[in-house]
């Protein structure tokens, strides 16, 4: 396999997804290059996690292709997938640790279950992962021992535990302090700027979304749900036409995504009939 700089590390064609008759993927199709940072965004349950679950090879799509690092997953042998997901980390957007094990424990997982490596450069390495997301000395904690953004940041330090070449991240910085949230901003930052790593980011903080990303894309929701409605580099989406792009980077309430919380139809809209008395409400 070639690693020629301008072969996508990423390349997903027509993806479609199809739960109960519903299309929450409806042919999405982007590339994502080696360095590259891209941003993944939209309204709640408009489908990202989906799309992150069909890359990282744990879901199977109804249609369309998905190739990692040029290889054809959504057809290959487990074994063969097993063998590509080694090359990347992934941080769930629930941090998806194990319970019962500590903090430590969870972070050499990857590590156990990948390599042979001795007891004690296992124990450097959880170190190491500990050290980069600012958790020193809490390897001995059990998840429910530490607060939601410290769980969070044990994910990533997981994600990162085997060097991957590609890291997929869920919801990074969300439930973060806007100061962790620049500290996992910054370790993005630095794999993918000075190590190589390619980084795809769900998120939808777009603080963080404009700092790290090189490319960026929006799916729809509403008629537009489970298409791409925007592509581009940030400074492309900052002054993209599309009004529904707009009003989700300016956070405004209503637009094209309709407020549903108007007042006047509020009840009836509830109860699927008109109101019985206004009096009743007042
Ligand atoms: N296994 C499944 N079976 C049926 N429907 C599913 C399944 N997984 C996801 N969905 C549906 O797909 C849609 C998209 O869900 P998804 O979790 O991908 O949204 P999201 O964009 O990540 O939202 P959020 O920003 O809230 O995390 C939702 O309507 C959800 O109910
Ligand atoms: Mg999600």
């Amino acid at each position: 396999m070639s690693n020629d700089a301008e072969e996508p590390i990423i390349e997903v064609t027509d993806l479609v997804r199809d739960f109960h008759g519903r299309k929450v993927l409806n042919g999405v199709s982007f590339r994502v290059m080696r360095g590259d940072t891209m941003i993944i965004m939209g309204g709640s349950g408009c489908g990202k996690s989906t799309l992150l679950r069909h890359i990282i090879g744990s879901m199977k799509p109804t249609s369309g292709s998905i190739k990692l690092f040029g290889e054809e997953i959504t057809t290959m042998h487990p074994s063969d997938l097993a063998r590509i997901q080694r090359r990347f980390g992934v941080l769930f957007q629930s941090g998806a640790l194990m319970q019962s094990m500590t903090v430590g424990e969870n972070v050499a997982l990857p590590i156990l279950e990948h390599s042979k490596l001795a007891p004690d450069i296992v124990d450097l390495m959880v170190k190491m992962k500990l050290e980069m997301v600012g958790l020193t000395g809490f390897e001995h904690l059990k998840p429910a021992e530490i607060s939601g953004g410290m769980k969070k940041r044990v994910g990533l330090a997981r994600a990162l535990a085997l060097d991957p070449q590609l890291l997929f991240s869920d919801e990074p910085t969300a439930g973060l302090d806007p100061i962790m949230t620049s500290v996992v901003d910054i370790l993005t930052q630095e794999m993918t700027r000075k190590l190589g790593v390619t980084a795809v980011v769900v998120t939808h903080d777009m603080v963080s979304a404009f700092r790290i990303g090189s490319r960026m894309i929006m799916l729809g929701t509403g008629p537009n749900q489970g298409k791409i409605i925007a592509t581009g580099t940030p400074e492309e989406i900052r002054s993209h036409a599309n009004l529904e792009v707009q009003q989700f980077i300016k956070g405004e309430p209503d637009g094209p995504v309709p407020l549903k919380l108007k007042k006047a139809d509020y009840v009836e809209r509830l109860l699927g009939q008109p109101r019985p008395s206004s009096k009743a409400l007042s």
